[in-house]
């Protein structure tokens, strides 16, 4: 049995270790914000949040987040970050969307007055196949101010 915090509460689970923790928060814990994209690592749309940092949670296994706190996009509602992301239409398919807030949050939370060459560095790593890039830049320096 594999114990975590998971959006600030303690969670258990039968899990076999080497499960990838994106399927035990979607699957059992049924938190469907965590998107699939790639499984490699390599997208973003997996994006959570673990003892603070952004993480893929389709290749960190389940049994590495014992007694760690993971957090995942719907612990964000309300976020400075959201209201941002609506005020900005950033979303277009909307799939990758979660990732990339998560990933955000934890530059804003890191450097509240970031630059865009920050926004830009900070971001790279997550993809959108729609484009959206300059539109959540904006929403990064809107949630930022
Ligand atoms: Fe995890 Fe693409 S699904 S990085």
């Amino acid at each position: 049995m594999i114990e975590f915090t998971l959006n600030g509460r303690q969670v258990r689970t039968e899990a076999e270790a080497d499960t990838p923790l994106l399927w035990v928060i979607r699957d059992e814990f049924d938190l469907k914000g965590t998107k699939y994209g790639c499984g490699v690592a390599m997208c973003g749309a997996c994006t959570v949040h673990i003892d603070g940092n952004a993480y893929r949670s389709c290749s960190y296994m389940v049994g590495q987040v014992a007694g760690k706190s993971v957090t995942t996009i719907e612990a964000l509602d309300n976020h400075p970050l959201q209201q941002a992301w609506i005020e900005e239409q950033v979303p277009q398919c909307g799939y990758c969307q979660s990732g990339q807030i998560m990933q955000a949050a934890t530059l804003l939370e890191a450097n509240p007055n970031p630059s865009e060459q920050d926004i830009v560095n900070h971001m790279s790593t997550n993809y959108c196949r729609c484009m959206a890039y300059v539109r959540i830049k904006k929403a990064i320096q809107r949630a930022a101010t």
